[in-house]
């Protein structure tokens, strides 16, 4: 295992963070790409001081250009990747009438172009290989429509998960999955910044197990789907949301 790669987006903080130290944990070499570099290269130089299994790299994910670069430095690094994580993502609350074309763009330049861009540029290169696993981070919003993270975040991770099947089709005879998790309301820093303590409060009354999710569980689904036994495991969206959305 000691050998293996994985690239993690957004994972300066929140989720991201959770996930890079998931599969560093499980022994993986873990890049930490992000915008905010300074934030990653903290957690990177945690993990590993000397850089040899744990490194950041700065990352816009709107970008396709940075997700190729970032692809041929870990190649130099690590001399091959296994696995990404498809997992920066944002959004500013808006209502749906009041969404302006900039915004829009905005959300869905970071929340989906980062899923075609990043299933683009690291599913050629898995392809070319010959195995690679791709997670990529929806969001209950995306199946539901969401409730408090605004209509093109919602729009955006709906496209996520139907993105992810659409590579998970193309890409499967060459020996890479591609999945979505898609988490409810987790218990991370984003979700108390953004909603008051005591609509917080009201939502966690209305999810049936009555708790936010665990980030490291989410990221553990991540590191079980990146294993090579998960190769049946493909297009799929995993729900975990405590039960506020059931199919
Ligand atoms: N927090 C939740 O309850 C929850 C629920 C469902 C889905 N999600 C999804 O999980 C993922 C992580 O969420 P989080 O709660 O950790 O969010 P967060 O805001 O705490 O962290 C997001 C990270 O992404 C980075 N980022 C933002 N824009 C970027 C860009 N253009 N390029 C590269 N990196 C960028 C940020 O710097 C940050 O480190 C997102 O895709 C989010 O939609 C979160």
């Amino acid at each position: 295992m000691s050998n293996k790669t994985v690239i993690v987006t957004g994972a300066a903080r929140g989720l991201g963070a959770v996930v890079a130290r998931r599969f560093h944990a499980a022994g993986y070499n873990v890049a930490l790409a992000d915008i905010a570099i300074e934030a990653a290269q903290l957690i990177a130089r945690e993990l590993s001081e000397d850089g040899s299994t744990a490194c950041a790299i700065k990352l816009d994910v709107a970008s396709k250009a940075d997700f190729a670069a970032a692809r041929d430095a870990l190649i130099g690094r690590w001399g091959s990747i296994d696995a990404l994580v498809n997992n920066a993502g944002a959004s500013k609350v808006v209502p749906v009438m009041e969404i302006t074309a900039e915004q829009f763009d905005q959300v869905i330049g970071i929340n989906l172009r980062s899923v075609l861009f990043g299933c683009q540029v690291f599913g050629q290169y898995f392809a070319e290989r010959g195995m690679g696993r791709i997670v990529n981070i929806a969001s209950l919003a995306g199946q539901n429509g969401g409730s408090a993270t605004g209509a093109h975040y919602a729009a955006a991770k709906g496209g996520a998960i139907t993105l992810t099947k659409v590579f998970a089709r193309d890409l499967a005879a060459h020996g890479v999955t591609v999945n979505a998790i898609s988490p409810g309301p987790l218990d991370l820093p984003i979700v108390h910044e953004s909603v008051p303590a005591d609509k917080l409060a009201t939502v966690i009354a209305g999810i049936p197990v009555g708790k936010l999710g665990s980030a490291a569980y989410i990221a553990d689904v991540a590191v079980m789907l990146a294993s090579a036994d998960a190769y049946f495991a493909n297009g799929a969206c995993w729900d975990v949301n405590g039960g506020l959305y059931m199919r």
